[in-house]
């Protein structure tokens, strides 16, 4: 669908009127994608998030990416183009029922790790965060005599283990996009593709995780696809992640990941952000995100405890 020219250019009058950065997911629509200052996986972003000297960040991605963006910049403006748009993960695990069950089992004196994709409430609660880019790297510097307990995506907690091979105690949440992809729908779409290399996202189930020749966040598919010696690759994860390969690897065949009932995987919450929300949020600076500085001041500590570790 064409874009419509004035909306881009206004965009940008307003980005530069207000003094603001546009930060996007590697899972948004192709137009926000390619009006963004810096489009990435959620480790750069919260990079980005923390080394920008914009009043603004208007932040595309999901209301957790722009919490994260907000918790290390407390004194900027963080907008973003749909209040709403949540992600299944974050749901999995509510702040009080995390509480309650870290209370239950005091005794166990749990090192908690939280993925990214959960509250600032959760984050509060957590040793160190980690994203699906260094997750294994975070896991092997947690102290050795202490049991973890890795909240809230049961499927990035198993692969981890399988990595590190340190035993963790996991919640049983699970992001509600990637386990749609099925041993059958990455078989069919193999034997269309024989020589086709697979690449999934640690999110997906064991079961698919097991047909990949890589499983890395998708910011390393990006370096996967660059270097892979065949010409066609099956993406096994969230539909958007295909623009910003197509563009960075125009000589692959890039395949998206077939589910059972589709021909590639959508996150309804990533959607919802459009180009139309985008210049509303910037024209109106609203929605903002806001945390109370309780809860933000605790999250920061373990968001930048996984900035230093990673680095
Ligand atoms: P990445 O950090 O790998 O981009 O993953 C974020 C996400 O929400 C995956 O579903
Ligand atoms: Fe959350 Fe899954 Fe959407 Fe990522 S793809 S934002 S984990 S619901």
């Amino acid at each position: 669908m064409p874009v419509a020219l004035d909306l881009v250019e206004d965009i940008l009058r307003l980005k530069k009127e207000k003094n603001a950065v546009i930060l996007a997911h590697n899972y948004q629509v192709g137009p926000i994608q390619d009006i963004a200052d810096y489009v990435g996986d959620s480790l750069g972003l919260s990079y980005q998030a923390r080394e920008t000297d914009a009043e603004v960040i208007a932040f595309c991605g999901v209301h957790f990416m722009a919490e994260t963006a907000k918790i290390l910049n407390p004194d900027k403006t963080v907008v973003l183009p749909d209040k709403d748009a949540g992600c299944s993960l974050e749901q999995a695990c509510p702040a009080d029922q995390l509480e309650a069950y870290l209370k239950e089992n005091e005794d166990k004196n749990y090192y908690v790790i939280a993925y990214i994709n959960c509250s600032a409430g959760v984050k509060a609660l957590c040793d160190v965060i980690c994203t699906s880019g260094n997750a294994p790297l975070i896991v092997e510097k947690a102290p050795a005599d202490r049991p973890i307990l890795f909240v809230p995506d049961a499927n990035l907690g198993q692969w981890v283990m399988e990595q590190t091979g340190r035993q963790m105690d996991l919640w049983q949440g699970s992001c509600y996009v990637h386990v749609e992809f099925t041993r059958d729908s990455i078989h069919k779409i193999k034997e269309e593709y024989p020589d086709a290399l697979v690449v999934a996202h640690p999110e997906c189930t064991q079961a698919v995780r097991l047909l990949a020749d890589e499983v890395c966040s998708t910011e390393k598919m990006i370096h996967f696809c660059k270097s892979a010696p065949s010409d066609n690759i099956i993406v096994v994860t969230e539909s958007g992640m295909l623009h910003r390969l197509r563009k960075e690897c125009p000589d692959k065949n890039l395949i998206a990941g077939p589910t059972d009932n589709c021909a590639c995987a959508d996150c309804r919450y990533m959607k919802m952000n459009t180009l139309e929300k985008l210049h509303s949020c910037l024209e109106n600076l609203s929605p903002q995100v806001e945390i109370p500085e309780d809860v933000r001041a605790k999250a920061e500590v373990s968001l930048l405890r996984m900035l230093e570790q990673s680095r």
